[in-house]
């Protein structure tokens, strides 16, 4: 319809050219949205707190050798080794790549889910992108409530060349004492639910 409109003859340039920004605007919104790339890094001054609640990285299951030297994981998995498709164990720190529909970290969620209701993963620091990730993030229904959020006062500037966006620190194991005092002073703190934090469906 609106490009029908930025066409139009019957109507003058003023209004054509009104008509082909709106057509353009959404466009742009949703790129505001999206990572330029997978490759966004954890900044150390957020890896030093996950350090803080968790104690160390067992398992970063979406990385690569750059990231690592910041990250220092026991193990991980990179993109050619494809880490949905590997075991998951242990305490685990996740900044999962994105994509252009949200696909992949929906993928990675489901993983995680799997691997906490199979008592794998025993902890875990996820890393929202934004915080439209959250939403996609319901896909599974049973970790999302029991985990503790950090919603972070100041977006956070990735190593790489992705936009800064509203992001959010998800926990869930058996520190949430320590997750909170470790990202207090960095941002707000929800609360998951109680009382079933070691038991998934
Ligand atoms: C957002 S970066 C996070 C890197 C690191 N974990 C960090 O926090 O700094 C996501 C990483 O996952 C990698 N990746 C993409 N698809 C993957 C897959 N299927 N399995 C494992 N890693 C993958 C990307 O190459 C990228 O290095």
């Amino acid at each position: 319809m609106l490009a029908r409109m930025a066409a139009d003859p019957k109507l003058d340039s003023g209004a054509r050219a009104h008509f082909g920004a709106l057509r353009a605007r959404p466009r742009q919104a949703h790129a505001l949205t999206l990572s330029a790339s997978a490759e966004h890094f954890t900044p150390p001054w957020l890896l030093e707190r996950v350090r803080r609640v968790m104690g160390a990285i067992d398992l970063d299951p979406c990385s690569c050798t750059e990231a690592q030297a910041n990250v220092g994981a026991a193990h991980w998995y990179g993109a050619a080794d494809d880490g949905l498709g590997r075991p998951w164990a242990g305490r685990v720190f996740i900044n999962p790549p994105g994509d252009r529909r949200g696909a992949l970290p929906k993928r990675f969620w489901c993983k995680l889910a799997e691997e906490v209701a199979a008592g794998n993963v025993v902890e875990v620091t996820w890393l929202a992108f934004n915080l439209a990730q959250l939403r996609t993030l319901q896909v599974d229904s049973r970790l999302l409530p029991e985990c503790d959020v950090c919603v972070l006062r100041e977006r956070i500037r990735f190593t790489g060349d992705s936009p800064t966006k509203d992001n959010a620190v998800l926990y869930w194991g058996p520190s949430r004492d320590r997750f909170a005092d470790a990202f207090a002073d960095v941002g707000t703190i929800w609360r998951g639910r109680s009382g079933r934090r070691q038991q998934l469906p």
